[in-house]
């Protein structure tokens, strides 16, 4: 699958004037990505043995369970599930809340302080007093729902919980530039392949490039695999064997949609997050990926 770019024209940026942190020049995506992709998706299982997921995020992942289900009890989220992955201090989630009221929307992020962040700019009172440390956020919105927890272990259990999205969005990941740092993101991660098992329309936005691209030569590796019948060719290392895949993992990765675009885009108010507002007030260029996950 190719990746195409589009190129929408911002202004140059004078990456000069800016903080550091702020520019990330775009580089050669990480030679070990289609393989490392491989190697997590064929390891899914062994991974999740060796990494058991912790009691408070169980306690954590129950309460969200609930919340969902006294929703659907009173016949609410029809529209389905929408999922805000590291939605920092929870803007996006409410955004999303406001402009999908038909939907439930579960933002989740591992900082207490970044979730509990005054957000009454979105919503009166979604000032969030949080029930307990570990505990769901109830931010304001019926809708809507802030859970502090660590991404692999709620993916994990949300997973094995039958979930499936409608929607998921992972804005602004933080990016780990160093080669060193691939197997920090995302895509590169073991638990990639939970992402890919919850399905529905997946956006990532970042500022920069590389990132996108190597989730698109991670994915797009993945797929290769598991519409091969056996034979994955170069792609994947030599021991692979698609029959090895995960079944979940195996039908949404072929049923991502041919042509997986990164396009560059203008944000406008309203921001979707704090960190897409911080960058076009630095007038830097933005990018976009979506993949339609089945
Ligand atoms: C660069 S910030 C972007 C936040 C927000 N999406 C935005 O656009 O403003 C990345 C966020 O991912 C969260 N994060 C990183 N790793 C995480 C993990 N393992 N589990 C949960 N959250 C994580 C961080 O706490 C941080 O809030």
């Amino acid at each position: 699958m190719a990746a195409v770019v589009v190129a929408l024209g911002l202004s140059a940026v004078r990456s000069r004037d800016l903080p550091p942190g702020y520019v990330i020049e775009r580089q050669a995506p990480h030679a070990r990505t289609a393989a490392v992709a491989c190697k997590h998706v064929l390891e899914l299982d062994s991974f999740l043995h060796n990494a058991p997921t912790p009691e408070h995020t169980r306690a954590t992942f129950g309460a969200t369970a609930a919340w969902l289900a006294e929703r659907h009890g009173a016949r609410r989220g029809a529209g389905g599930l929408l999922l805000d992955s590291g939605c920092g201090t929870g803007r996006s989630t409410l955004l999303l809340a406001q402009q999908h009221p038909d939907c439930l929307v579960i933002g989740v992020d591992r900082s207490l302080a970044r979730l509990r962040k005054d957000k009454r700019d979105i919503s009166p009172g979604a000032a969030c007093a949080p029930r307990g440390d570990e505990g769901p956020v109830q931010p304001a919105f019926d809708n809507a729902l802030l859970v502090r927890a660590d991404l692999p272990a709620f993916w994990r259990l949300a997973v094995e919980s039958g979930w499936r999205l409608r929607a998921h969005r992972l804005l602004f990941p933080n990016p780990y530039p160093k080669p060193a740092h691939l197997p920090r993101r995302w895509h590169a991660h073991p638990s990639w392949p939970l992402v890919l098992a919850l399905g529905g329309e997946l956006e990532l936005r970042s500022n920069w490039r590389t990132y996108l691209e190597e989730t698109v030569i991670a994915t797009s590796a993945i797929a290769h695999l598991a519409s091969s019948d056996g034979e994955a060719g170069d792609l994947p290392p030599p021991s692979c064997d698609a029959a090895a895949l995960r079944p979940d993992v195996r039908a949404a990765a072929r049923a991502l949609a041919a042509g997986l675009r990164v396009e560059q885009y203008a944000a406008s108010a309203p921001f979707v997050s704090e960190f897409e507002a911080k960058y076009e007030a630095a007038r830097l260029p933005l990018f976009r990926l979506a993949l339609r996950l089945g």
